[in-house]
């Protein structure tokens, strides 16, 4: 076992923008449980609250997969468990106020049940902000680790329930790939996989590069077996994960790269596989190639673009001008017709004019997009960008967030019509929460619907006639 007495145990945003040459250590055998550890959570319950994104999702997998091999069962209910654990996302202001809204609701749950192990762990814990915030003011937090620390969980956990301090166990380096840990899935049908960590792209806006460490790939062989064992047993859709899945292999230098990961898990036989998230910048045309010629390649692809304006795009360091991604969108579109394209797009960046603005506008326009996640900026302490000069009133950064919600809306309706009618493919995940006479799932194109349907076939991809089209969804009936 590697030695990590070198690296702090707070969070340090100086070591965690440190990217140094050496290489990845592919770790194996990290995990273990100490002898008096094993079957401790006997007989009780853990809760664990996922905020963020799919990466936080699938470590919450890994997360309740260990608190499991412990012995713990899962609950909905934070007081009816001996363990909360709240993974947290740090990629915007209002997502970290969320979470300190839930930890002061907890100190009155520790109230009434002291023995409770209260943690925090995900990307707020690697920020020193945060950790100091909660080391002065929230005294009742039992114990704090970071996203390099989850398979130290068992350890972690011991120490919080013998000593009195908070324990604390963030490293704030680059990041190895730890293998073997123990995953509970959250579904049955669908399923993650990890292809890579990290991220080494620095946009100037952004935390991920400090919060997650360096960008390093899995083995192939490691993610190949996983997907295989995911289909032995019996996921019908999985999604290759990582914030830049097309810099997949470029630690490795050996010329496998994430175009020929996606070929081998398309062969592998799989109903569906999507990925996400692509970067513009490394998408090539060898991945546009084996998504054009693998059926089970599903043809959705996530493609965040940011801004519409080279001058934004540049000082936010995106490392395209808005010619460059408009080619390769039309290389997409010409060589995948059906594709459907989905973004992210941020308002309001420091200086941002109007008139930049509405080149977002006319560029969401032209890709009429069929849906985008929009933002307003949020500044994150340690990166570049917050030490811009952010002189937009937050009502102008609202205006243009609501004109273009407006416009996300129109489109994404424009682009369901064309479903309308038409036989889809859909994997039936459940009855509907609203009403549950009605079955949902999703399309193909990642498109949610709700439809009359055989609850047996929960589980199934089965085919579906479209008979009404909604901004947000489509409805409809299976057909035999
Ligand atoms: N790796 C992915 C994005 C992960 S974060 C990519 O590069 O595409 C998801 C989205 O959050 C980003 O695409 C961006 O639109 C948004 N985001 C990131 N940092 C932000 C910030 N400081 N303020 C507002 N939105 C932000
Ligand atoms: Fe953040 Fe940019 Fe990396 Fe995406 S590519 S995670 S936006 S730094
Ligand atoms: Fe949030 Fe961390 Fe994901 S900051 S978006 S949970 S990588």
């Amino acid at each position: 076992m590697k030695d990590y007495s070198e690296y702090f145990n707070k969070p340090s945003l100086k070591n965690a923008k440190h990217r140094g040459k050496d290489h990845i250590q592919h770790i194996n055998d990290a995990y273990e449980i100490p002898a008096d550890m094993v079957g401790i959570g006997r007989g009780q319950k853990y809760h664990i609250k996922t905020y963020g994104c799919q990466a936080n999702e699938r470590d919450t997998e890994t997360l309740a997969g260990i608190l499991e091999s412990l012995g713990y069962v899962s609950t909905d209910e934070i007081k009816d468990a001996q363990v909360v654990l709240l993974n947290t996302c740090a990629i915007r202001e209002n997502a970290e106020e969320k979470v300190f809204g839930k930890i002061g609701y907890l100190k009155t749950v520790k109230k009434t049940n002291p023995n409770l192990i209260f943690g925090i762990c995900g990307c707020m814990a690697q920020e020193e902000v945060v950790v100091n915030r909660i080391l002065q003011k929230h005294p009742q937090v039992d114990m704090i680790f970071g996203t390099h620390n989850i398979h130290r969980l068992p350890v972690l956990l011991k120490q919080a329930m013998l000593e009195k301090e908070m324990v604390l166990e963030v490293w704030s380096k680059e990041g190895d790939v730890i293998e073997n840990l123990p995953s509970q899935r959250a579904h049955k049908h669908k399923a993650w996989v990890n292809i890579m960590y990290g991220c080494d792209k620095f946009c100037t806006y952004c935390i991920v590069p400090y919060t997650r460490g360096k960008e390093r790939s899995r083995l192939h062989n490691d993610i190949l077996k996983e997907v295989q064992e995911l289909k032995d047993q019996g996921y019908k859709d999985i999604t290759l994960l990582g914030q830049n899945v097309n810099s997949y292999g470029k630690d490795f230098k050996d010329g496998y790269n994430f175009a020929s990961l996606l070929s081998d898990v398309a062969q592998i036989g799989v109903e569906r596989i999507r990925f996400t998230t692509s970067h513009p910048w490394d998408f090539s045309d060898d991945m546009i190639e084996v998504i054009a010629q693998n059926e089970n390649i599903m043809p959705a692809i996530h493609l965040p673009v940011q801004s519409g304006n080279n001058e934004v795009l540049k000082r936010m360091g995106r490392r395209y001008t808005r010619e460059q991604y408009i080619e390769l969108f039309d290389k997409i579109k010409k060589a995948i017709p059906d594709c459907t394209v989905t973004t992210d797009i941020i308002v309001g960046f420091p200086q941002e004019t109007d008139e930049q603005y509405q080149d977002t506008l006319s560029l969401y326009d032209y890709c009429e997009y069929d849906l985008a996640y929009t933002f307003i900026y949020s500044p994150r302490e340690g990166t570049p960008a917050a030490k811009m000069e952010d002189d937009i009133e937050t009502s102008v950064k609202e205006q243009r967030l609501y004109k273009l919600n407006e416009l996300v809306n129109e489109k994404a309706y424009k682009q369901n019509l064309k479903f309308l009618d038409q036989v889809v493919d859909v994997l039936v995940e459940g009855t509907s929460k609203k009403d549950d006479s009605m079955l949902t799932g999703y399309t193909q194109h990642q498109k949610l619907i709700n439809f009359k349907g055989n609850k047996d076939h929960i589980g199934q991809i089965v085919k579906v006639k479209v008979t009404e089209v909604k901004t947000w969804a489509l409805k409809g009936e299976e057909i035999e």
